[in-house]
């Protein structure tokens, strides 16, 4: 089976490479090799590989630069997902598409369910709402992993950033209203290869929330990376570490301060229990700092 992953340099898309090799031939094109922003490159593409399964992991994330770039988020959050949804009907294949917690209006204390009301706040949110409701619309067998803070030993995030300000400054001021849960791309990589059998079975389908369990807001996830990171004996300048209100730190795009997304679907589904924030984060980081020594090591 040839499978195709979508924006494979990326967080979710380098960790579907590996976990969907398993079911076949897995074709990971570079943005150099399928620019995604070209409709008629893209069919193209799709007619001379034929892929039986697509997973797509490309998506424009640069939240704050859709608000002046709102027409080439909406061609890679809408317009393709809706093509590759469109190839995926008309050939009778699966596709797998990566939504966000950005769909929601961030209002309230719970977590939202997968048929909770959306109201996206920003340009990107829009994005990614159009490209679910396309998919969604579209009746091809698919699956939409919705998910919140995505990182990962690799790519740009949350987790790397902060490390890298904690190496150089000693005091840092993070946002501390904004709730939700931190989501390892690998851990949405594992779960995506657990539901693929279901989901070429057909006995799979639909909106499904992924993240961990448990909550936080980004200074307490922050102070979580930093002891975790001094515990495995990394040494960091950082000794303070202020907590201040999305509303002191102004941004192009408004942020949801809810983002917690209620799993017990995903976990039914599939029989699983996903891990806490906390257990997730303890391998993420091991991870990223053994790669991170493995690439410093001078060279012999
Ligand atoms: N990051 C988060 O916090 C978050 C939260 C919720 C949901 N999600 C969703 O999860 C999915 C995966 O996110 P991620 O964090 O893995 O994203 P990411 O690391 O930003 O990766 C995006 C991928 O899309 C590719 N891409 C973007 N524009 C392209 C173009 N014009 N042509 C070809 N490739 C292009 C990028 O290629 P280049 O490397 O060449 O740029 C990269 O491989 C997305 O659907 C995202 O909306 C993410």
């Amino acid at each position: 089976m040839n499978i195709l992953v979508t924006g494979s340099s990326g967080q979710v898309g380098f960790e579907l490479v590996r976990s969907l090799s398993v079911f076949g031939e897995v074709l990971a094109p570079t943005r150099n090799e399928l620019d995604l922003t070209n409709a008629s490159v893209v069919q193209k593409y799709l007619e001379h590989h034929q892929p039986q399964l697509i997973a797509n992991a490309a998506a424009y994330t640069a939240v704050d630069k859709a608000e002046s770039e709102p027409e080439l988020a909406d061609r890679l959050n809408h317009l393709l997902p809706k093509q590759l949804a469109d190839y995926c009907l008309n050939n009778r294949v699966a596709l797998i598409h990566f939504s966000s917690d950005y769909v929601y209006p961030g209002n309230g204390e719970h977590a939202y369910t997968e048929n909770a009301k959306v109201a996206p706040l920003s340009e990107y949110g829009r994005s990614k709402w159009a490209g679910d409701r396309a998919i969604m619309g579209s009746s091809c067998n698919h699956l939409i992993l919705r998910t919140s803070w995505v990182y990962s030993a690799r790519g740009n995030n949350f987790m790397k950033t902060m490390l890298r300000l904690a190496k150089q400054r000693e005091q840092l001021s993070i946002v501390n209203d904004q709730i939700g849960t931190p989501t390892p791309a690998r851990l949405l990589a594992q779960v995506a290869a657990l539901a693929t059998r279901p989901l070429l079975a057909h006995e799979l389908t639909g909106v499904y929330h992924v993240a961990t369990q448990g909550e936080t807001n980004w200074h307490q996830f922050a102070n979580a990376i930093f002891e975790q990171a001094q515990a495995a004996g990394h040494s960091l300048a950082i000794k303070k570490v202020d907590a201040m209100s999305t509303a002191d730190y102004p941004t192009a795009a408004k942020r949801p301060l809810n983002s917690r997304l209620n799993v017990e679907k995903i976990e039914q589904a599939l029989n699983i229990t996903l891990p806490s924030w906390q257990q997730a984060l303890q391998h993420t980081l091991a991870e990223y700092l053994t790669s991170h020594l493995m690439e410093k090591k001078p060279q012999p």
